[in-house]
Formats: C-alpha cells, sequence, structure tokens
C-alpha cells in the first residue's frame, strides 16, 4: 500500500470510531446474525446527527478547452463521484470505482461521436478532457488520485493504435447488425460463460484491426485499443443506463474471474503447517495472522474471493501442505475480505449509495461463514463456468453447508462520511 492509502484507511478507521462502531472489532462492525435466524434486513445504525449535507461539493475549475459536453451525461459522473469516494477509491477501486469510471468514459467518448464522427479525441483535446472530468469528480467527493488509482492515461482517450475512429469507417467495416444483436441485450449472469458479446466485440475490434496500413506481427495491443473504440460506438447505440450496465457487466466477468490480493510471503505457515500437522493452534494462528494481511487490502466480491481461496490453496498445496487447513482452521469466504467484519460485495456490478444523511453506503452480500473450499488438486483450475455455480448466488462449495448461511442476506453497511473527512484528506 502506498503510504497515501494507508495513511487514508488510517483516518477511515479513526473516523468510524469516532461513530458508533470500530472497524476493527467485528463483532462491534456488523451485528451478529446466528446462522439458523430467518433472513432479516439489516437495520442500519442511528447516525449521530448526520454531517454529510455539509460537504463542499466545489465549483470545479475547467480548462475551458475540452469540447465533450459533461452536463449531458450528469448523471453517470454523479454515480462515479460515490463509486470512486475519497476514502473509499482504493478500497472499492478494482471492483466499482474503476469499472464505473471506464464505463462513464466510454459513454461520454461514445456520445460526443454523435456530434463529432469521431470515436476518440486528438491529443490535445484528451489532456483537457481528462483534467477537466478530474475535476468535476474531486468536486463532487471523489478522490483526487484517480488517474493512479484506476491508471487512467489522457492516451485512454485517444485511439491509442485503433486504426480506425471515423464512425462512418467503423460502420462500413464492421458488421455492426451483427455487433449489436449480440449486445444490445447482455444478461449479466450469462455472458460471463457464453461470452456473446464479449466475442462480437473481439471480432469487430480484430476487423478494424486489419485496417492498419502497416502491418505488425503482433496484434495483441492494437486489438485491445480497437475494442475500446468498438465499445464507444456501442455505447451510441444503447441509451445511457443500458451502456453502463453493459460495459460494466462486462467489466464484472473480468473482474470476478481474478483474485485481486497480492499474496505476502508465506514462511510462516510453511514451518508451522508443515505435513503432519503437529501442532494445531501454531499453524492456525500463523494462518490467522496470514489472512489477517490480506484483509487490509480491499474489498472484493463473493465470486473473487473464491478465486482468492483457491489461489491461497493452491500455494499452501504448493508448500507440500495436503490437509485442508482451511477447515482445520475454520477460514470461511469472508475471511479474504476488507477487516474481519466481512463485507463480501455482490459478483453483479453495484454501486455505492449517497444519501445525504447518512453518507456512502454499499450492499454486501454477506454470506456468512461460507467455508473456503480447499482446492482439488486433481483438477487443473476449472473455470467458473464449467463448475454449477449460479453466479449472482452462491458458490457450489457453500451448499452443501446448508443453515450454515442465510442464502442472499443482503446487510447494507452504512459508512458515515463528514466535512471532517473531506477537509482532512484535501
Ligand atoms: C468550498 O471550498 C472552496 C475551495 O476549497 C472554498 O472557496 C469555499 O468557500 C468552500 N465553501 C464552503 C461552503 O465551505
Ligand atoms: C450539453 O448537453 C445538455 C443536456 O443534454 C444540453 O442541454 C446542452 O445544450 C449541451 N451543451 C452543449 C454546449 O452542447
Ligand atoms: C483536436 O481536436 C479539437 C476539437 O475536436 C480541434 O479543435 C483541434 O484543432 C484538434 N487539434 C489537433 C492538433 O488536431
Ligand atoms: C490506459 O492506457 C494504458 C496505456 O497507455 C493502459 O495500460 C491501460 O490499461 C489503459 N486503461 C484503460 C482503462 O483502458
Ligand atoms: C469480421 O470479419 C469477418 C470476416 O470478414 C466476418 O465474417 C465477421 O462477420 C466480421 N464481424 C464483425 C463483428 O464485423
Ligand atoms: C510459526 O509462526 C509464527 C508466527 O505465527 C512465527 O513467528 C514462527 O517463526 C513460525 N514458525 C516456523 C517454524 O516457521
Ligand atoms: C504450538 O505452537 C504454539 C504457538 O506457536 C506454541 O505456543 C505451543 O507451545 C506449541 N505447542 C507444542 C505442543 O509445540
Ligand atoms: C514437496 O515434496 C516433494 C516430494 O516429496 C519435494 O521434492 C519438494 O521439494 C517439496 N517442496 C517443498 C516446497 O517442500
Amino acid at each position: 500500500m502506498t503510504r497515501r492509502a494507508e495513511f487514508e484507511m488510517c483516518l477511515f478507521v479513526v473516523l468510524q470510531s469516532m461513530f458508533l462502531f470500530s472497524l476493527c472489532s467485528s463483532q462491534e462492525f456488523l451485528p451478529e446474525i446466528s446462522p439458523d435466524t430467518s433472513p432479516q434486513p439489516f437495520l442500519p445504525f442511528i447516525a449521530p446527527s448526520p454531517m454529510v449535507p455539509y460537504i463542499n461539493s466545489t465549483m470545479p475549475k475547467l480548462s475551458g478547452l475540452c469540447s465533450l459536453n459533461f452536463t449531458a451525461s450528469e448523471s453517470l459522473i454523479q454515480t462515479t463521484s460515490h463509486n470512486c469516494w475519497t476514502v473509499f477509491a482504493p478500497l472499492l477501486a478494482n471492483v466499482m470505482c474503476c469499472p464505473q469510471l471506464d464505463a462513464s468514459l466510454t459513454i461520454i467518448l461514445g456520445k460526443a461521436s454523435e456530434e463529432t464522427g469521431l470515436l476518440a479525441l486528438n491529443r490535445t483535446q484528451s489532456k483537457h478532457c481528462l483534467l477537466d472530468l478530474e475535476q468535476i469528480l474531486v468536486g463532487k467527493g471523489a478522490s483526487s488520485q484517480l488517474g493512479r488509482i484506476c491508471s487512467i492515461h489522457s492516451s485512454n482517450l485517444t485511439a491509442s493504435s485503433c486504426p480506425v475512429i471515423n464512425v462512418d469507417e467503423f460502420e462500413s467495416t464492421v458488421d455492426t447488425s451483427k455487433l449489436l444483436l449480440a449486445c444490445e441485450k447482455v444478461d449479466p449472469v450469462k455472458e460471463c460463460c457464453e461470452q456473446t458479446c464479449q466475442n462480437a466485440i473481439l471480432d469487430a475490434a480484430t476487423n478494424i484491426t486489419m485496417k492498419a496500413s502497416e502491418p505488425l506481427t503482433d496484434n495483441s495491443e492494437r486489438i485491445n485499443d480497437c475494442k475500446n473504440i468498438v465499445n464507444r460506438w456501442l455505447a451510441t447505440k444503447l441509451d445511457s443506463s443500458r451502456a453502463k450496465e453493459t460495459l460494466r457487466g462486462l467489466a464484472n466477468c473480468k473482474i470476478n474471474r481474478v483474485c485481486p490480493l497480492v499474496f505476502p510471503h508465506m514462511r510462516h505457515i510453511g514451518g508451522n503447517c508443515s505435513n503432519e500437522l503437529s501442532n494445531q493452534t501454531g499453524c492456525c494462528r500463523a494462518m490467522e495472522s496470514y489472512v489477517s494481511h490480506l484483509q487490509k487490502q480491499t474489498l472484493i466480491t463473493n465470486l473473487q474471493a473464491l478465486d482468492c481461496a483457491t489461489s491461497l490453496g493452491t500455494k499452501l498445496q504448493k508448500l507440500n501442505i495436503t490437509k485442508n487447513i482451511f477447515s482445520v482452521c475454520h477460514i470461511s469466504l469472508k475471511d479474504f475480505s476488507l477487516q474481519e467484519s466481512g463485507c463480501l460485495l455482490p459478483s453483479l456490478p453495484s454501486d455505492a449509495i449517497f444519501d445525504k444523511d447518512s453518507g456512502i453506503s454499499f450492499t454486501c452480500d454477506l454470506n456468512d461463514n461460507i467455508p473456503a473450499p480447499w482446492p482439488d488438486s486433481s483438477q487443473s483450475s476449472a473455470s467458473t463456468c464449467k463448475k454449477p455455480v449460479r453466479i449472482p448466488a452462491l458458490p457450489a462449495a457453500a451448499s452443501s453447508q446448508p443453515g450454515l448461511y442465510n442464502e442472499e442476506v443482503k446487510r447494507l453497511v452504512i459508512l458515515f462520511l463528514s466535512m471532517v473527512l473531506v477537509m482532512l484528506l484535501s
């Protein structure tokens, strides 16, 4: 973590504890719901007198040199600023903030092509426009570090290496009806397995890549750049909210496939948990300490937690640990998410919610105590699609433990922010 992220995280915890609860103690953070109670809505904490309305939504200073009409995308930008809210941006980067920022940029650039006939900005424009957009977002409460957090550069608003940006040329090169048919109605669950729209986008991107005057031996980067152009074109054919849903859905297919956590060195586990597990206490203590490092990193989705369990389990097996120490040490899926309170985000795209009385909140799929599945070393990493996993619902591994959790109990974690916080950070 960078110093700034640490600083923000620390403040986050401090401010939380200034209110009614502390993030450091899971029992206080979320009320315990015993496994056998029926699903019940989560009752938000009673907030102290709301401070959020005082957040200083500053008037951004714009360059005046960007031709994009940001006013036309007001609600997208609003949602982006909530998903990328100051302190939360690094914690939600992978799942909420950056995918929403990418989608917004794609839609804004797509809509601009209706006026200009071009699906990309030139270099000068791209610099002014990215700076202006950042200013607008920061003015609405977003982190000022979005460029770094989401690795967005002004080049991302240009054609990059894609040879086609002219709408007419695009439409005469690509089989647009085929592309639209595949992407007009994307079912975010089925799409991740069937990849109908993703394949059509790849196909279209490959076709426009071929228009390049100088051929390359490796076209993969160019095809990638062209995919952005295809996405922008698609965004002009769908209404704004459908376009957003589609782009976020496609992004989530990728997001859910990988564990975003960084795994530190495992030497203590190797020493304590070797083979015959002679000292279970020592092993579980080492595991707990290891997992607590993972928990400081980021909020993840329930499917990412499953990926993380697989990654960690596989690494342990490579250390010749054959016994299921997840089970021995009671490691559950929620143990991989930020803090012990275990908020796992839903696997489908979701947005942070802003309420002027209570601040920023987001919905967690709290899949309490679903044991982390120990990877079956005889199976080569089976993709999610081959497993009988219902994506928005829960991992197959969980269904063997009926009664241990309340499926689809949704609790809202209300996180209060205040003007104090914003001022401290700016
Ligand atoms: C908001 O912030 C700007 C600049 O940071 C400052 O000029 C302005 O007075 C502030 N407004 C309020 C209501 O605090
Ligand atoms: C920008 O879009 C808004 C809403 O669609 C519209 O009212 C406004 O006239 C546009 N501004 C310019 C400069 O085109
Ligand atoms: C870049 O685009 C803007 C707006 O479309 C245009 O006014 C400007 O002349 C272009 N600059 C260059 C160097 O092409
Ligand atoms: C932005 O461009 C950089 C290279 O300039 C690339 O590495 C990065 O993936 C791009 N980001 C997005 C969101 O496309
Ligand atoms: C891409 O080109 C191939 C071969 O010309 C064609 O069959 C396919 O329909 C095209 N796909 C799209 C989406 O343009
Ligand atoms: C066991 O784990 C502890 C930390 O929990 C560590 O200090 C110790 O060195 C480990 N022992 C071995 C043999 O790796
Ligand atoms: C097991 O490990 C723990 C912690 O490392 C240690 O306190 C305890 O003495 C060990 N027990 C045995 C029987 O080695
Ligand atoms: C695991 O066991 C194999 C065979 O017993 C051995 O060759 C290998 O070095 C061991 N790996 C580790 C990391 O201990």
